[in-house]
Protein backbone atom coordinates (compact mmCIF):
# COMPACT_ATOMS: atom_id res chain seq x y z
CA UNK A 1 0.00 0.00 0.00
CA UNK A 2 2.86 2.32 0.82
CA UNK A 3 4.52 1.51 -1.83
CA UNK A 4 2.06 1.94 -4.35
CA UNK A 5 1.30 5.30 -2.87
CA UNK A 6 5.25 6.57 -3.39
CA UNK A 7 5.16 5.16 -6.62
CA UNK A 8 2.28 7.03 -7.56
CA UNK A 9 3.54 10.02 -5.93
CA UNK A 10 7.41 9.65 -8.19
CA UNK A 11 4.86 9.32 -11.09
CA UNK A 12 2.96 12.65 -10.58
CA UNK A 13 6.60 14.32 -9.89
CA UNK A 14 7.87 12.63 -13.12
CA UNK A 15 5.12 14.19 -14.91
CA UNK A 16 5.64 17.22 -13.56
CA UNK A 17 9.16 17.47 -13.81
CA UNK A 18 8.45 16.86 -17.71
CA UNK A 19 6.16 19.50 -17.54
CA UNK A 20 9.06 21.94 -16.51
CA UNK A 21 7.23 21.98 -12.96
CA UNK A 22 10.05 20.78 -10.57
CA UNK A 23 12.92 22.88 -11.91
CA UNK A 24 10.51 26.13 -11.83
CA UNK A 25 9.24 25.32 -8.53
CA UNK A 26 12.80 24.73 -7.29
CA UNK A 27 14.63 27.95 -8.44
CA UNK A 28 11.53 29.86 -6.75
CA UNK A 29 12.00 27.94 -3.32
CA UNK A 30 15.64 29.11 -3.52
CA UNK A 31 14.62 32.09 -4.99
CA UNK A 32 11.99 33.04 -2.21
CA UNK A 33 14.37 31.69 0.96
CA UNK A 34 17.32 34.07 0.04
CA UNK A 35 14.69 37.03 -0.63
CA UNK A 36 13.46 36.33 2.84
CA UNK A 37 16.99 36.92 4.45
CA UNK A 38 17.74 39.86 1.96
CA UNK A 39 14.39 41.71 3.59
CA UNK A 40 15.84 41.17 7.35
CA UNK A 41 19.56 42.35 5.93
CA UNK A 42 19.74 44.93 8.57
CA UNK A 43 20.07 42.06 11.44
CA UNK A 44 23.03 40.92 9.42
CA UNK A 45 26.76 42.02 9.93
CA UNK A 46 27.77 45.18 8.49
CA UNK A 47 31.11 44.32 7.23
CA UNK A 48 32.66 47.69 6.17
CA UNK A 49 33.19 50.84 8.99
CA UNK A 50 32.07 53.36 6.62
CA UNK A 51 30.72 53.98 2.89
CA UNK A 52 33.55 53.76 0.59
CA UNK A 53 33.34 54.21 -3.62
CA UNK A 54 32.42 51.52 -6.10
CA UNK A 55 34.75 50.98 -8.38
CA UNK A 56 32.24 50.73 -11.40
CA UNK A 57 30.31 53.66 -10.81
CA UNK A 58 30.22 56.89 -9.11
CA UNK A 59 27.88 55.74 -6.08
CA UNK A 60 29.34 54.99 -2.81
CA UNK A 61 28.92 51.60 -1.14
CA UNK A 62 28.43 49.30 1.78
CA UNK A 63 28.84 45.99 2.48
CA UNK A 64 26.38 43.69 4.58
CA UNK A 65 27.24 39.53 5.54
CA UNK A 66 25.26 37.03 6.41
CA UNK A 67 25.64 33.35 7.44
CA UNK A 68 28.82 31.57 7.86
CA UNK A 69 32.22 31.87 6.94
CA UNK A 70 32.84 35.55 7.24
CA UNK A 71 36.71 35.36 8.19
CA UNK A 72 37.34 33.87 4.36
CA UNK A 73 35.37 37.00 3.09
CA UNK A 74 37.58 38.44 4.86
CA UNK A 75 40.66 37.79 2.99
CA UNK A 76 39.24 38.92 -0.20
CA UNK A 77 40.30 42.39 -1.35
CA UNK A 78 39.68 43.98 -4.58
CA UNK A 79 42.95 45.41 -5.19
CA UNK A 80 44.55 41.34 -4.89
CA UNK A 81 43.94 38.05 -6.45
CA UNK A 82 44.13 34.57 -5.42
CA UNK A 83 43.18 34.11 -1.64
CA UNK A 84 41.85 30.92 -2.38
CA UNK A 85 38.71 31.25 0.44
CA UNK A 86 35.68 29.54 -0.80
CA UNK A 87 32.35 30.14 1.11
CA UNK A 88 30.01 28.45 2.78
CA UNK A 89 26.72 27.54 1.36
CA UNK A 90 24.17 30.25 2.33
CA UNK A 91 26.98 32.68 2.69
CA UNK A 92 25.25 36.48 2.00
CA UNK A 93 26.78 39.07 0.87
CA UNK A 94 24.60 42.24 0.29
CA UNK A 95 25.96 45.69 -1.13
CA UNK A 96 24.01 48.62 -0.81
CA UNK A 97 24.42 51.30 -3.38
CA UNK A 98 23.66 54.69 -1.81
CA UNK A 99 22.53 57.50 -3.30
CA UNK A 100 24.46 61.27 -2.86
CA UNK A 101 22.36 61.75 0.51
CA UNK A 102 23.32 58.74 1.55
CA UNK A 103 20.48 56.75 1.12
CA UNK A 104 19.73 53.34 0.13
CA UNK A 105 19.02 53.65 -3.21
CA UNK A 106 18.80 49.79 -3.95
CA UNK A 107 20.52 46.74 -2.93
CA UNK A 108 22.74 44.03 -5.09
CA UNK A 109 23.16 40.56 -3.79
CA UNK A 110 25.06 37.35 -4.14
CA UNK A 111 24.06 34.22 -1.56
CA UNK A 112 25.98 30.56 -1.69
CA UNK A 113 23.49 28.18 -2.91
CA UNK A 114 23.76 24.41 -2.38
CA UNK A 115 26.75 22.43 -4.86
CA UNK A 116 25.35 22.32 -7.95
CA UNK A 117 23.01 25.48 -7.54
CA UNK A 118 25.16 27.74 -10.52
CA UNK A 119 27.96 25.55 -11.62
CA UNK A 120 28.78 28.26 -14.38
CA UNK A 121 29.70 30.25 -11.52
CA UNK A 122 30.51 29.07 -7.89
CA UNK A 123 27.37 28.20 -7.35
CA UNK A 124 26.31 31.93 -6.79
CA UNK A 125 22.45 32.96 -6.60
CA UNK A 126 22.25 36.87 -7.93
CA UNK A 127 19.55 39.62 -7.04
CA UNK A 128 18.79 43.55 -7.47
CA UNK A 129 16.52 44.84 -5.39
CA UNK A 130 15.16 47.88 -3.90
CA UNK A 131 16.43 49.32 -0.12
CA UNK A 132 13.31 46.41 1.34
CA UNK A 133 14.45 43.62 -0.93
CA UNK A 134 11.89 43.57 -3.41
CA UNK A 135 13.65 42.45 -6.53
CA UNK A 136 13.51 45.16 -9.63
CA UNK A 137 12.17 44.26 -12.88
CA UNK A 138 15.17 45.23 -15.76
CA UNK A 139 13.96 44.78 -19.61
CA UNK A 140 11.03 42.87 -18.19
CA UNK A 141 13.65 39.78 -16.22
CA UNK A 142 12.71 40.11 -12.62
CA UNK A 143 16.74 40.32 -11.18
CA UNK A 144 16.82 37.20 -9.53
CA UNK A 145 18.43 34.01 -9.58
CA UNK A 146 21.45 33.12 -11.92
CA UNK A 147 21.61 36.45 -13.63
CA UNK A 148 23.81 35.64 -16.31
CA UNK A 149 24.41 39.80 -16.84
CA UNK A 150 26.00 39.96 -13.59
CA UNK A 151 28.86 37.04 -14.52
CA UNK A 152 30.81 39.23 -16.86
CA UNK A 153 32.92 40.56 -14.03
CA UNK A 154 32.59 38.53 -10.92
CA UNK A 155 33.98 35.42 -13.48
CA UNK A 156 36.52 37.48 -13.80
CA UNK A 157 37.84 35.91 -10.24
CA UNK A 158 37.96 32.29 -9.67
CA UNK A 159 40.17 32.20 -6.96
CA UNK A 160 38.60 34.44 -4.77
CA UNK A 161 35.40 32.70 -5.21
CA UNK A 162 33.95 35.17 -8.05
CA UNK A 163 33.91 37.99 -5.25
CA UNK A 164 35.83 41.04 -4.92
CA UNK A 165 35.97 41.55 -1.10
CA UNK A 166 36.12 44.86 0.45
CA UNK A 167 39.62 47.26 0.55
CA UNK A 168 41.62 46.83 3.81
CA UNK A 169 41.16 50.40 4.58
CA UNK A 170 37.55 50.29 4.42
CA UNK A 171 37.85 47.33 7.24
CA UNK A 172 37.67 47.92 11.15
CA UNK A 173 40.81 46.63 12.13
CA UNK A 174 42.21 49.28 9.94
CA UNK A 175 43.58 52.04 11.78
C1 LIG B 1 31.15 45.90 -14.38
C2 LIG B 1 31.60 44.82 -13.50
C3 LIG B 1 30.58 44.17 -12.58
C4 LIG B 1 29.37 43.65 -12.91
C5 LIG B 1 28.74 43.50 -14.30
C6 LIG B 1 28.76 43.20 -11.67
N1 LIG B 1 29.61 43.41 -10.62
FE1 LIG B 1 29.23 42.99 -8.67
N2 LIG B 1 30.99 43.84 -8.15
C7 LIG B 1 31.90 44.44 -9.02
C8 LIG B 1 32.95 45.07 -8.26
C9 LIG B 1 34.17 45.80 -8.82
C10 LIG B 1 32.67 44.85 -6.90
C11 LIG B 1 33.45 45.38 -5.67
C12 LIG B 1 32.63 46.51 -5.03
C13 LIG B 1 32.62 47.77 -5.87
O1 LIG B 1 33.70 48.27 -6.26
O2 LIG B 1 31.50 48.27 -6.15
C14 LIG B 1 31.44 44.06 -6.88
C15 LIG B 1 30.87 43.58 -5.72
C16 LIG B 1 29.67 42.92 -5.67
C17 LIG B 1 29.07 42.41 -4.46
C18 LIG B 1 29.76 42.33 -3.10
C19 LIG B 1 30.42 40.95 -3.01
C20 LIG B 1 31.87 40.91 -3.44
O3 LIG B 1 32.15 40.66 -4.64
O4 LIG B 1 32.72 41.12 -2.56
C21 LIG B 1 27.85 41.91 -4.79
C22 LIG B 1 26.86 41.29 -3.85
C23 LIG B 1 27.69 42.10 -6.22
N3 LIG B 1 28.82 42.71 -6.72
C24 LIG B 1 26.56 41.74 -6.92
C25 LIG B 1 26.43 41.89 -8.29
C26 LIG B 1 25.21 41.62 -9.01
C27 LIG B 1 23.90 41.14 -8.40
C28 LIG B 1 25.46 41.88 -10.33
C29 LIG B 1 24.51 41.81 -11.49
C30 LIG B 1 23.30 42.58 -11.37
C31 LIG B 1 26.85 42.32 -10.42
N4 LIG B 1 27.40 42.30 -9.17
C32 LIG B 1 27.49 42.65 -11.59
C33 LIG B 1 31.82 44.42 -10.39
C34 LIG B 1 30.72 44.02 -11.13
Amino acid sequence: MLYRRFAHRALVAAALCLAGACVGDATHAVDEAALERVRAYDTMARVSTAPYASAISEARISVWFGGGGVDDYLRIHPDRRGSGAVLDDGAMIVREVLAADGSVERLTVMCKGPAGYNPDLGDWWYAVTDPAGEPIELEGELQVGRLTGCYACHEDRPDDDFLFGVPEAALPSHP
